[in-house]
């Protein structure tokens, strides 16, 4: 090319004429961070060729939580490294997930695998026709932490693939109770400094009251009205499991809540927070234009 070519085309990049072809540029060189941790990681560790890595958990048998979603950077072809955050599909064409994993990102930046507890470069990858971040959504303090994924096309339900029901606030009550467990679910981190996973993990984790939970010892005032806390030190989730789902157990499971924020992972005393979807029933109703599932 003519220098003066060269020039004409940097000039387009820099006016956004022109976009570098996003699956054969991802480098160091042209990848402009999105703001959001989770997918930079995600890009970072591709880049490196690290391994990028739910604590004490077990791995998760095919078809027991069919609505996994996991949130990949759309650029890396697999879908195991593309990994940066979890999501739950509540109806044919929706998935929620955590504001923080994709506040900030345009559509064409991501993709979804759905159906699979391996992520590798075999995965089957659905594009997103909308993201949808809660208007009340705060980075700072991760209140009202979720957001609704509109998939390009329907996906059909199979042993492999399905929607799982929102609580309804009026039955939140019973679950949110001393002693109660949940399970969560996530490809992230096995330890603070853990290996990669790529197949799905579950962990139960008890419910923690909002007094424990806000105790000037735990999070204090950190913890919010729109946010549940669970876990122990025998189980938690961690840094890639964001935007999963936190599901009651007995039949059939209930989605509510989304891995939103911890201090560490399966730290004493700082449990994981998650995004209280009873909450939000009304607003994914709303954008989804049906009852969830
Ligand atoms: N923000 C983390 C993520 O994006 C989730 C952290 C959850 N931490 C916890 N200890 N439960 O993956």
């Amino acid at each position: 090319m003519s220098s003066r070519l060269v020039a004409v085309a940097a000039a387009m990049l820099l006016t956004g004429l022109i976009r570098p072809s996003m699956a054969t540029e991802l480098s160091f060189e042209t990848f402009k961070p999105t703001g959001v941790p989770e997918y930079d990681d995600a890009v970072r560790s591709y880049l490196n060729q690290t391994t990028p890595k739910i604590i004490n958990g077990i791995a998760a048998p095919p078809n027991a939580f069919p609505w996994q979603a996991s949130l990949g950077v759309a650029p890396i072809a697999d879908a195991g490294r593309a990994h940066f955050c979890g999501g739950a599909l509540i109806d044919a064409t929706h998935v929620v997930t955590a504001a923080h994993c994709v506040a900030g990102l345009n559509e064409i930046q991501l993709s979804v695998a759905l159906g699979t507890v391996h992520l590798d470069a075999e995965t089957k990858r659905l594009a997103v026709r909308k993201i949808d971040v809660h208007p009340d959504y705060r980075a700072e303090t991760k209140d009202a932490d979720i957001a609704l994924l509109q998939l390009e096309k329907a996906v059909t339900s199979n042993t492999a693939i399905a929607p799982i029901a929102v609580l309804e606030s009026t039955a939140e009550g019973a679950f949110l109770a001393g002693g109660v467990k949940f399970t969560v679910t996530g490809w992230g981190l096995t330890s603070v400094n853990g290996h990669s996973v790529r197949d799905l993990r579950q962990v139960d984790v008890p419910f923690v009251p909002a007094e424990t939970c806000t105790d000037p010892l735990a999070y204090g005032s950190r913890v919010t009205k729109n946010m549940i806390c669970a876990g122990s030190v025998n189980g938690d989730a961690c840094q890639g499991d964001s935007g999963g789902p936190l599901i009651t157990k007995g039949q059939p499971p209930v989605l509510i809540g989304l891995v939103s924020w911890g201090k560490g992972c399966a730290v004493a005393g700082k449990v994981g927070v998650y995004s209280r979807v009873a909450n939000y029933r009304g607003w994914i109703l709303a954008q989804s234009g049906e009852p969830p599932q």
